[in-house]
């Protein structure tokens, strides 16, 4: 598990690969990134929906269109299919593109339940191609920038990780899949904040949390909770805070962040956030010879001085995360992102996170489930078993 803190760096890829991308709704997203990368050529795009094919195709100038994902998986010039599709289709998607031969970019959630996990690792297994989950929180500049801190060690042992995703979805329910089987407010959309606590907590043994439903939901014959809070602990005794809430009027970002990352640690504390595009960080000023560099540096090497808080405004990049309207979309996450796996293909290195972490965060998202389900603290281990994981 402690590949989970491998950082993504963002630095160049030597080769250009051909990829494919299947769903164009949050796909549109992606072909922006690649359009706009040198290591990326868009080969073909799919979609069900041909209007929606020609759609892509005058807004960014794209020469063809299939709606047939066939016509992809069969032609042998694409390296890579990038799948935008509902989650509810993840898993076969996934598989069909494994058994072609491709190497694989999923967006979240990697399998809407784990019914798919050991057939999914098997193919994996057997293809030798690569499958990155597209968690596109952890690429968000102020989440990168929070974990080169973290890395280096400046926020000294980690004692805590607080981690949020708050928002009014009601629009979400106007899509049909979302009605249908198989979707939940947690596995959507809670699924990036239990993401950011695991990329911290990698080893959580615990998890409990209370969660209720309301009418903004039930009214759209939907029976699964909207707004939850969770607390978990590590192998450590580290303590995780999962917050989610998706169908009531949130307040100004201002004033509670849509998603947002808190690490507590004894040198220091900081905070990712989204959308307002900054991060805020406090720590102790370390000496030259307890840099976490230094042979010298102790974990526990303790300054009187602070720094002082600061505040980073990253807002010079506005305009690279959000290239359509609004800040509805992740063109800039999906840009940091591809070019990670590029450069991970090049290495022939695994991109984080991979099946297994996704498989990982699967399994806490199902103990969360039996927590709401039982009121009671769930350990991972048992889940892990009871699943035959
Ligand atoms: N930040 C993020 O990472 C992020 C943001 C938004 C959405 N997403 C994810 O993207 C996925 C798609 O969400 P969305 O909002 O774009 O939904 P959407 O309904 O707008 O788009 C999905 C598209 O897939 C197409 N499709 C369905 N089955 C297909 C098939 N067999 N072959 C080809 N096309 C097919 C549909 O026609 C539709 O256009 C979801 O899994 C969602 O969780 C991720």
């Amino acid at each position: 598990m402690g590949e989970l803190n491998h950082k993504p760096q963002l630095i160049e890829a030597a080769k250009v690969y051909r990829i494919g991308v299947l769903g164009l709704g949050e796909g549109r997203s992606v072909l922006s990134a690649v359009l706009n990368s040198e290591h990326w050529e868009l080969a073909n795009m799919c979609d069900l929906n041909e209007e929606l094919c020609r759609a892509r195709q005058k807004e960014f100038g794209i020469a063809g269109y299939t709606t047939n994902y066939d016509d992809m998986l069969n032609d042998p010039t694409i390296d890579v299919i990038g799948i935008y599709t509902p989650d509810q289709l993840h898993g076969r998607h996934i598989i069909q593109a494994l058994r072609a031969g491709k190497h694989v970019i999923c967006t979240k959630p990697l399998l809407n339940n784990l019914d798919q996990a050991e057939e999914l690792r098997r193919v994996q297994a057997e293809s030798g191609k690569h499958v990155f989950v597209g968690q596109s929180s952890r690429f968000f500049e102020p989440m990168l920038e929070q974990r080169a801190d973290f890395e280096a060690g400046r926020h000294g042992d980690l004692l805590s990780v607080e981690a949020q995703y708050i928002t009014d979805a009601r629009w979400f329910l106007e899509k049909a899949w979302s009605l249908k089987g198989g979707f939940s407010w947690m596995h959507n959309f809670m699924v990036h904040a239990v993401d950011l606590v695991r990329w911290y907590l990698p080893d959580l043994t615990e998890i409990f949390g209370y969660g209720i439903t309301s009418e903004n939901t039930t009214e759209h014959g939907l029976a699964c909770p909207d707004t939850m809070l969770f607390l978990a602990k590590d192998s450590a005794g580290r303590a995780g805070l999962i917050r989610g809430s998706y169908t009531a009027p949130p307040l100004d970002r201002e004033i509670e962040p849509t998603i947002s990352c808190l690490l507590r640690g004894s040198q220091g504390t900081s905070r990712a956030e989204y959308s307002k595009l900054q991060y805020a960080r406090n720590f102790n000023t370390l000496a030259k010879d307890e840099q976490p560099d230094s042979p010298e540096f102790s974990q526990n090497a303790v300054s009187s001085e602070t720094q002082g808080p600061e505040i980073i405004d990253l807002n010079d990049r506005h305009s690279y995360y959000f290239r359509f309207e609004g800040e509805t979309h992740n063109a800039g996450e999906y840009q940091n992102y591809i070019e990670y796996f590029a450069r991970c293909l090049d290495n022939n290195e695994t991109p984080y996170p991979d099946v297994e972490e996704g498989i990982g965060t699967l399994v806490i998202l199902a103990a969360m489930e039996k927590s709401l389900a039982s009121g009671q603290p769930i350990q991972i281990a048992d889940m892990k078993k009871e699943l035959g994981l």
